[in-house]
């Protein structure tokens, strides 16, 4: 066994090299898994007793000579590597490398211009954790204890407890607002949002929403219907219309849904509109006055009107994306065919 030993030392220390594969390969036939040190430690545990006191010796510092020789080739060969010039440098007609700019998501695009065109009409932006309490999603918005949405089919609860819950909407942050704040209330709560749902080409199981909330003395159903015209002319161009439709939240009475006008079409019908020459974009509605007294708003002196849009549903309708998955995807491909301003 001594012979083998002071071979493999022999042979650690007459090995050179400066190239880092070469010397990696050498350290993984000696200290590798399956290497020679491992078979002579194995030899080692045979030895009799009265040998293993020397032989022990030998065995480790044959084992720490080799781990030090091989750090000391490494940083040689890192040394050698960073002197030596490369080739290419003194070339100086060479085109240069690319500098590669980076883009903003298209999600975050649609967000970042929907959000603008609300602040200029004096809203700021609001925020509120994902991790919420079935009050800020549904109590204090005036859901029916039995209401589906807070089905386990439809919310992620926390650890089981009925309490704790992604939230499945950003009318939380309606709330959150409302309890720090009395009114004049004008907020945009842009954020993201999580469904039990199976994930397909048009539904995921998160995604993004985009709040309002405007709550003053006198507030009307007009000055919704002009907020959202003005919105739909500055996001879709100058001739977009608007139509809206009676609908249901359990937050606003009345509700409804709004429409713009298709301009892929110019209103004449297409796949996208589906034929009718509308596109549904948003959900909206005057505060339930039971919203507002669930926050200690007096309904009596205020009121208010609030909407809600999936941003994933304006960026399909502006960048022609027929699959919702392509942005939460992350290819790069996908990804560098967007650029942006804000
Ligand atoms: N929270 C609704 C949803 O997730 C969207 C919505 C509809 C928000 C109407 C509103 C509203 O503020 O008034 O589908």
């Amino acid at each position: 066994m001594i012979e083998k030993i002071n071979d493999l030392l022999a042979r650690i220390e007459a090995f050179s090299s400066t190239d880092a594969k070469e010397i990696e390969d050498f350290r993984i036939k000696i200290l590798g898994r399956k290497g020679e040190m491992n078979d002579i430690m194995d030899e080692f545990k045979t030895v009799a007793p009265e040998l293993k006191r020397e032989l022990g010796q030998k065995v480790n510092q044959l084992k720490n000579r080799a781990i030090a020789r091989i750090e000391e080739l490494k940083q040689q060969a890192e040394e050698k590597a960073m002197a030596t010039p490369s080739s290419t440098i003194d070339d100086m007609s060479r085109p240069g490398t690319e500098e590669q700019l980076g883009s903003r998501h298209p999600i975050s695009i649609v967000r970042n211009e929907i959000c603008d065109i609300f602040n200029r009409l004096g809203f700021t932006v609001a925020d509120g954790p994902e991790i919420e309490d079935d009050w800020h999603v549904f109590s204090a918005l005036n859901f029916p204890p039995e209401h589906p949405a807070r089905d386990m089919q439809d919310t992620f609860f926390i650890e089981k407890n009925p309490d704790i819950l992604l939230r499945t909407h950003t009318s939380s942050i309606q709330v959150r607002t409302m309890e720090k704040q009395q009114p004049p209330i004008r907020v945009i709560c842009p954020g993201r949002v999580f469904r039990n749902e199976a994930i397909s080409a048009r539904a995921h199981c998160i995604f993004h929403q985009i709040e309002g909330l405007y709550i003053d003395e006198k507030v009307s159903f007009a000055d919704l219907k002009q907020t959202l015209l003005f919105f739909a002319k500055e996001y879709f161009g100058e001739n977009t219309q608007i139509r809206l439709r009676p609908s249901y939240f359990p937050f606003t009475e009345p509700s409804a849904e709004l429409d713009v006008s298709c301009n892929l079409c110019g209103d004449k019908g297409c796949n996208v509109c589906k034929g009718t020459g509308w596109l549904e974009i948003l959900g909206c509605g005057m505060v339930d006055p039971n919203v507002l007294e669930a926050n200690n708003i007096d309904s009596k002196k205020y009121t208010g009107f609030a909407f809600g849009m999936g941003v994933e549903r304006i960026a399909m309708l502006k960048f022609g994306v027929k699959d919702l998955r392509l942005y939460f995807e992350n290819d790069k491909r996908f990804l560098d065919q967007f650029e942006s301003a804000i």
